[in-house]
């Protein structure tokens, strides 16, 4: 089978793609499977090959390496924000009728923004979403509108990002003038959340032919105010706990909340939602999901993936048989 890895995007996780993809090419056998880098940025498509840039005909997906054509019998998209993760790409192969190994294109798109996701989950048995206000960009009674609605701390986030870029924590009115600012400067539409004070996870969930499966969970002890982005890529900066401290009502509560938020958004491949266990009340708060979880060697699903014993390359390759069935 002919993989196309895609990788790249048109945004600053761009380098988070990067990483993932090496990782996942490193974990492919290549006696089994043909796989090619395809990387997409906002100028160009191509294949590297040796020392030469081998364009994609957009019309196909296909490459011509010496004057034979190439098409891929499935993408395996590894592309984290625009355009692999919110539903472009998912779209177009769907119009060139090539398969891909994550969610569709309606739930990639909705998934990437934060704030229609908690919308729709919103409802579900034991799950629960901290109070937000969504923000658009020139906006008049913004200030006015998250004081009046929330308490602090918050977090400021922008609705369509990823790897915490944007992000901030505002624990004194003083400080939400500058984080609203930081945050508009990524995306148009921002979303602003009461801080939950619990304890932090991050859980694996993925579909096969014998149906919804959950990883165990990791569970984060961030040194810093929250996970951000220098947390999440440094090697050894945050505690990480996989299997993570649960005791076995949690654990069985939690599992029956993410297959539930997995089936009605109707996720396909593997995705990671992020959750909080509130300390008072011990409360399952949903936090995200995303459709095309991190893949470098400090994410998470790796290591979930080798505390539920499987082996890391049988985990992707059941991903690209059940994406190609
Ligand atoms: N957005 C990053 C890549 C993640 O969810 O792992
Ligand atoms: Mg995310």
């Amino acid at each position: 089978k002919r993989i196309a890895l895609v990788t790249g995007g048109f945004t600053g996780e761009s380098v988070v793609s990067f990483k993932s993809a090496d990782f996942v090419m490193s974990k492919i056998d290549p006696a089994r499977y043909d796989v090619y880098k395809v990387i997409i940025t906002i100028e160009d498509w191509y294949v590297e090959i040796g020392q030469q840039k081998v364009p994609v005909d957009k019309n196909d997906f296909s490459i011509a390496v010496d004057n034979e054509i190439i098409k891929f019998d499935v993408a395996f998209i590894i592309l984290h924000g625009a355009p692999g993760e919110d539903g472009k790409l998912q779209g177009y192969f769907d119009m060139i009728g090539l398969p891909y190994t994550s969610c569709n294109a309606l739930t990639s798109a909705l998934t990437m923004n934060k704030g229609y996701t908690k919308a729709v989950v919103d409802g579900l048995r034991n799950l629960h979403i901290a109070r937000s206000v969504q923000l658009f960009a020139g906006q008049k009674n913004a200030e006015d509108l998250i004081t009046s609605n929330l308490q602090l701390p918050y977090f400021v986030k922008p609705n369509n990002g990823g790897s915490s870029i944007g992000m901030s924590k505002v624990k004194e009115i003083s400080e939400l003038a500058e984080s609203l600012e930081k945050a508009f400067n990524e995306d148009s539409q921002i979303l602003v959340e009461e801080f939950i004070d619990g304890r932090e996870f991050s859980v694996g969930v993925y579909r096969d032919e014998e149906g919804v499966k959950v990883l165990p969970a990791t569970e984060v002890i961030s040194p810093k105010e929250f996970f951000d982005f220098e947390a999440k890529y440094t090697p050894g900066m945050t505690e990480e706990i996989t299997p993570g401290r649960m005791n076995e009502e949690e654990r069985s509560r939690v599992e029956q909340v993410v297959t539930d938020v997995y089936v009605k958004l109707n996720c396909q491949g593997m995705v990671r939602i992020d959750y909080f266990l509130e300390k008072a009340t011990d409360k399952f708060y949903f936090i995200e999901i995303n459709t095309i979880p991190g893949q470098t060697e400090t994410s998470f699903i790796p290591q979930q993936v080798k505390a539920a014993g499987m082996n890391i390359s049988n985990f992707y390759e059941n991903l690209i048989q059940t994406a190609v069935c």
